[in-house]
């Protein structure tokens, strides 16, 4: 009787364990989705999950080697400015563990709005792989095996790895062609043909940022006085200098800077994309920017001299403090 008892207990028990790890590996849990946690059972469904939009189930002829090892990968948010640095740290991450790289075509398809050569694959391209993630962390210190995967959350920025190679990021990021073509007669427009003129990019943000430095740095905003003691820094430097004013807010640009004959106003006609102002901003020798990762990418990309609003705390402060040209204000 007490054998036959055991025995059945010991049943569920071993009944109950399985149950335990395939839930564990079956219902892989997503951190972050704002939805229900999603249950993830193939690479496809893991693509789909990790981005904001609906993707259609799309076939690819090319089909890679599956990856022997753990993975690198980020969920998408927010827009423009924060995919770049969601793409760059899967990027540099890859470079940095050895691990391969995919990225959610979502956030491909965005980017490929900008940039012409993006070498890292989508979940295409392994979709015909067996999914084995039932192990993943979310970053590189909680990472420590090879065979482990990273997820990393979206909104992620990290300077400190993706700036160990700021050459070889540039060259990731190359702006397509026709972009830049448009860029550069944006520019010659704002010379008015002049030639041998220094071109300072100005990105200036305000409709949802200026709530976001009170609320989340509690600083204050940059006001006047910050973009033209930035660019009184260049006129000094530069004898014809030029400043190609980006903002989402072109009408305050307007009424600021009526009187500066060195301040050009992009878009105030009709707005230019996104991408076309990344381009501008880009084709630029010099930088300026107040807050946020569409400001950075521009003035990293440019490549020159930058000026930025000093806050603590934002991460325009560690890309300040790696990149040599860069200059805190005030
Ligand atoms: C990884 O290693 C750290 C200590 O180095 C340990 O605290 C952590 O639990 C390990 N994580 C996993 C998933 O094994
Ligand atoms: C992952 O690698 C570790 C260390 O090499 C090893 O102990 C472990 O068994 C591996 N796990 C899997 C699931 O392959
Ligand atoms: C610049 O030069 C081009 C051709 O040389 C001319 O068509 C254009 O009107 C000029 N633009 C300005 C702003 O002077
Ligand atoms: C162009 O500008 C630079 C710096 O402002 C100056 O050194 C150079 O002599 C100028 N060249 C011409 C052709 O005007
Ligand atoms: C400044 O930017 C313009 C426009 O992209 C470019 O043509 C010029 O060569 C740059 N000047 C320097 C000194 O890099």
């Amino acid at each position: 009787m007490f054998n036959s008892h055991h025995n059945i207990l010991f049943k569920a028990i071993i009944l109950a364990l399985c149950v335990i790890s395939s839930v564990h590996i079956f219902l892989f849990p997503l951190y972050g989705l704002e939805t229900q946690p999603y249950a993830v059972k193939t690479l496809q469904g893991l693509e789909q999950s990790l981005c904001t939009i609906s993707m259609r189930h799309h076939k690819t002829g090319k089909k890679a080697k599956c990856p022997n090892y753990g993975i690198v990968t980020v969920m998408q948010g927010g827009r423009i400015g924060n995919q770049i640095w969601e793409y760059a740290s899967v990027w540099a991450l890859a470079r940095r563990t050895g691990l391969e790289p995919y990225i959610p075509r979502c956030i491909k398809l965005k980017l490929e709005q900008v940039f012409s050569s993006l070498s890292v694959p989508t979940f295409e391209e392994i979709a015909h792989c067996p999914f084995e993630m039932d192990k993943f962390v979310k970053s590189l210190d909680e990472w420590n095996y090879t065979n482990q995967s990273i997820i990393l959350p979206r909104y992620i920025v990290q300077p400190e790895l993706v700036l160990t190679w700021v050459q070889d990021i540039k060259q990731e990021l190359t702006i397509k062609k026709k972009l830049l073509k448009k860029a550069q007669y944006i520019l010659r427009m704002a010379a008015k043909n002049r030639t041998n003129c220094t071109f300072v990019g100005v990105h200036i943000r305000r409709t949802d940022y200026i709530n976001r430095v009170m609320t989340k740095y509690s600083a204050k905003p940059a006001d006047l006085s910050f973009y033209t003691a930035a660019m009184k820094y260049f006129e000094k430097k530069y004898l014809r200098v030029i400043f190609i004013i980006v903002s989402d807010d072109p009408k305050w640009c307007i009424k600021q800077f009526a009187g500066n004959t060195k301040a050009y106003i992009t878009g105030t006609t009709k707005p230019n994309t996104p991408a076309l102002d990344l381009a501008v901003l880009s084709s630029c020798n010099h930088s300026i920017f107040d807050y946020g990762t569409y400001g950075q990418w521009g003035a990293i990309l440019a490549g020159g001299e930058t000026v930025f609003y000093s806050i603590k705390d934002h991460s325009s402060y560690r890309v300040g403090q790696l990149l040599p040209n860069w200059h805190a204000l005030p």
